[in-house]
C-alpha cells in the first residue's frame, strides 16, 4: 500500500533524489512530491525538463522488494497511470517496458531507482505525467499532457489520488490478471526491435520482464534493463 504519507514540496532537485537522501527517515510507501525540479531526471540520463505544471512524484518501497519485483512494479505503476488517465478519456498505450504513450507521444515516464543486489534495501518509483504544459518546443512531436488533450485546466492534486486509489487496487489483484492487463495496453508484441546491430520481432514478453525476440537465424531472451527505447521502431 502506498500514499498513508504524502509530502509536497514547491521545489526540490529531483524527487528520487531527495527520497534517496532521507530513505532512513522515510516510511514505506511514502509520497514525495514537487511542484517543479530544478535536476529531473529520465531513464538513461536524460533530463526530465520540470517546470510548474505537471505532476513530479517518487514513491518509496522498503517492504517485499527485490531484484526480481522491479518489473512487477513497473507493471502495476505504468497500469495505474493508464487508468488514471482514462478518467479524461485519454486512452494510453504502453511503450515496454514503461512509457505511457498518447497516439505516439509521450504523456508519462517512469524512472524506478534501488540499492541493493538480490534482496533491495529500497527501491524508489519516480514518475513525471505531463498535466498542464502546452508548449513542448523541440519535443512537440514527441510529447502531450492531459491539456493539450482535454483542453481543460486540470487539477494536479486529483491526478495523483487517482494514481494511488489505482496503484493500490492493482497491487491488490492477482498477478495473471494484472500482467494479462498490461500486455493488452502494450504495442510491443510484433514490433520490430534493433539488438546487436541486427533486427528482430518481438515475441513475447514474460512476467519478470524478459522479452523474447527472434529473426530467421536466431531467437534470444532479452531483459528490459538491455533495451533502450530508441531501438524500437
Ligand atoms: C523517463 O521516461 O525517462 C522517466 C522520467 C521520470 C521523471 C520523474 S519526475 C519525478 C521523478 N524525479 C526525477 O528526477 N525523475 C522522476
Amino acid at each position: 500500500m502506498i500514499g498513508n504519507s504524502i509530502k509536497i514540496f514547491d521545489e526540490l532537485e529531483s524527487t528520487n533524489d531527495f527520497v534517496k537522501m532521507n530513505v532512513s527517515n522515510l516510511e514505506h510507501g511514502t509520497i514525495i512530491v514537487a511542484k517543479s525540479q530544478t535536476l529531473g531526471r529520465g531513464r538513461r540520463d536524460n533530463i526530465w525538463v520540470s517546470k510548474v505544471g505537471n505532476l513530479y512524484f517518487s514513491i518509496i518501497l522498503k517492504d517485499d522488494v527485490d531484484r526480481q519485483s522491479i518489473f512487477k512494479y513497473i507493471v502495476v505503476s505504468s497500469l495505474a497511470i493508464v487508468r488514471s488517465l482514462k478518467v479524461f478519456n485519454i486512452a494510453v498505450s504502453i511503450k515496454y517496458p514503461n512509457d505511457c504513450l498518447v497516439a505516439g507521444k509521450k504523456i508519462s515516464g517512469i524512472l524506478i531507482e534501488s540499492l541493493g543486489s538480490t534482496k533491495l534495501d529500497y527501491m524508489i518509483i519516480g514518475i513525471g505525467i505531463n498535466i498542464n504544459q502546452i508548449k513542448f518546443d523541440e519535443l512537440s512531436d514527441k510529447a502531450t499532457s492531459i491539456k493539450l488533450l482535454t483542453k481543460m485546466d486540470i487539477n494536479i492534486e486529483n491526478v495523483l489520488d487517482e494514481f494511488v486509489r489505482n496503484y493500490n487496487e492493482i497491487l491488490n489483484m492477482d498477478f495473471n490478471e494484472v500482467f494479462n492487463m498490461y500486455l493488452s495496453y502494450s504495442m510491443v508484441i510484433n514490433k520490430k526491435i534493433i539488438y546487436h546491430g541486427e533486427e528482430y520481432i518481438i515475441s513475447n514478453i514474460e512476467k519478470d520482464g524478459t522479452i523474447i525476440i527472434k529473426n530467421e537465424v536466431s531467437e534470444h531472451r532479452v531483459s528490459y534493463n538491455e533495451i533502450s527505447l530508441k531501438e524500437f521502431y
